[in-house]
């Protein structure tokens, strides 16, 4: 019996017989010869194939086997530093499980259109493999920060009775007779865990009826929201600093040949560094008179605005105290100035803009009362939440990191689309 052995771990198998199991990527021929190139998940094998070393049965088998059929490939395994992966296989036996159809993919260029119709066949590209780690990569870095650092996973849910970041954006559905809608972001409820477990983090699924196109907005992505009893606003800054330091880092130790398949310039991703630049939104309306942008004070950056910002800095910047009047009604007003709130927008470098929102909540039962009449939400709705202020309210800070946004600045995308494997978009629910 021959091993069967995964193309990543070839390199403890040389000169052994093994079996790989996977799907032909591509093909050529020279004569006496055939190379295929086989493809696992794991990686990529160059199978020679020699006339002489098989039946003609065998050699024809190669002649018929197309793009993405699964395939068997038995051979023995030797090193060769020209060929992709470091590694070839000598061939001696050749199965095909399933002939393919003709494959849609063919190595030409596609339009995006076709390219996301075809998403489910298009994530076994190797383009689509290198960000997708990516993503796991920072998916895990993400995980391992909050659960080295005595955060506690709780998880929030889907279904919600209330809006968290305002109405315009929800997605409604009925629930047995009443209204549900989907949730927006785990905060209010990762509030309650900070009460109950002093620092706690969710990470899931969240859903924005965005009716923009840009390329920054999916209706469907991940967040990760840490919340922590007794922070305030500079600490809640501290956090996020270190959080994303140590994704940076993780990424740029761990996922190299995924960012250098992408041709990501890792010059930028290597010079970030804590400190990172902290400027308050007035400091930040100044930057774009600097640069002759017209801009309202008093109003929100836009994805343009954001990126100039951004270019100002090499590390990624936090811009605190944004007016209280365009933020969520949960946002504790500034002490010093109350038209401004204690909140924060992280913007990453190189024009990709806001990664991370979040700051420091109001935690005063009549203040926050108030807040929920002013922006005009259903009172009842929200009294679970207002129990989290009657019963023993203290300070109390978090934020919430977009996944996707992450993956693309640091893969380096021009779009967000191909940072989550089937990305839903106002004009795209299929596959
Ligand atoms: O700034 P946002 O709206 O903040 C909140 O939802 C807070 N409740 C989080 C908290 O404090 N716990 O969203 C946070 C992040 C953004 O910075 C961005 O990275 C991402 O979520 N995000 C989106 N990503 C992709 N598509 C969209 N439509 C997004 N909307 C927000
Ligand atoms: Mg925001």
């Amino acid at each position: 019996m021959v091993d069967s052995v995964y193309i990543s771990d070839v390199s403890q198998h040389v000169g052994k017989e093994i079996q790989i199991r996977g799907w032909l990527y591509n093909k050529r021929s020279s004569g006496k010869l055939w190379f295929l190139l086989v493809r696992d998940g794991t990686g990529l094998i160059q199978s020679v194939v020699f006339k002489g070393s098989v039946s003609e049965e065998m050699f024809q088998t190669c002649e018929d086997v197309t793009q993405e059929s699964s395939v068997v490939v038995t051979g023995t395994v030797s090193e060769d530093k020209r060929s992709v992966g470091g590694y070839e296989l000598q061939v001696s036996g050749f199965e095909i499980l399933a002939l393919a159809e003709e494959y849609p993919i063919a190595p030409k260029e596609h339009g995006t259109t076709f390219l996301m119709d075809h998403r489910h066949l298009w994530l076994r590209s190797s383009r689509q493999h290198a960000i997708l780690r990516v993503r796991h990569e920072v998916i895990k870095a993400c995980r391992d920060f909050f659960d080295e650092n005595g955060f506690t996973l709780i998880d929030a849910p889907i279904f919600t009775p209330n809006a968290c970041e305002g109405t315009t954006t929800l997605f409604e559905t009925e629930y047995f007779g009443s209204r549900a809608y989907l949730t927006q972001s785990g905060q209010l409820y990762m509030e309650a865990g900070a009460m109950a477990f002093g620092k706690v983090y969710c990470f899931g699924p969240t859903f924005r009826a965005e009716k923009s196109k840009t390329r920054r907005h999916l209706t469907e992505f991940w967040m990760i929201e840490p919340e922590v009893a007794f922070l305030d606003l500079d600490g809640d800054m501290d956090l996020a600093e270190d959080f994303v330091s140590f994704i940076v880092k993780r990424v740029l130790k761990n996922r190299r040949a995924e960012l250098e398949k992408l041709e990501r310039n890792l010059e930028p991703l290597e010079k970030i560094g804590k400190p990172f630049p902290r400027i308050s939104y007035d400091e930040a309306v100044e930057i774009l008179k600097k640069n002759n942008i017209d801009f309202e004070y008093g109003s929100d950056f836009g994805g343009a605005d954001e990126t100039v910002i951004s270019q100002a800095f090499d590390s990624p910047v936090m811009v605190h105290r944004y007016p209280a009047q365009i933020k969520a009604f949960y946002m504790k007003d500034d002490p010093g100035d109350s038209s401004k709130a204690l909140c924060v927008d992280m913007l990453a470098p190189e024009g990709y803009g806001e990664i991370i929102g979040g700051g420091q909540r109001e935690d005063d039962l009549a203040v926050l009362e108030g807040k929920i009449k002013a922006h005009d939400l259903p009172t009842e709705a929200f009294d679970w939440y207002l129990d989290l202020r009657r019963y023993g309210t203290v300070p109390h800070a978090g934020f919430g990191m977009g996944i996707e946004r992450t993956v693309a600045w640091l893969c380096g995308l021009s779009h967000i689309r191909e940072t989550i494997p089937f990305p839903r978009l106002m004009h795209r629910l299929n596959p």
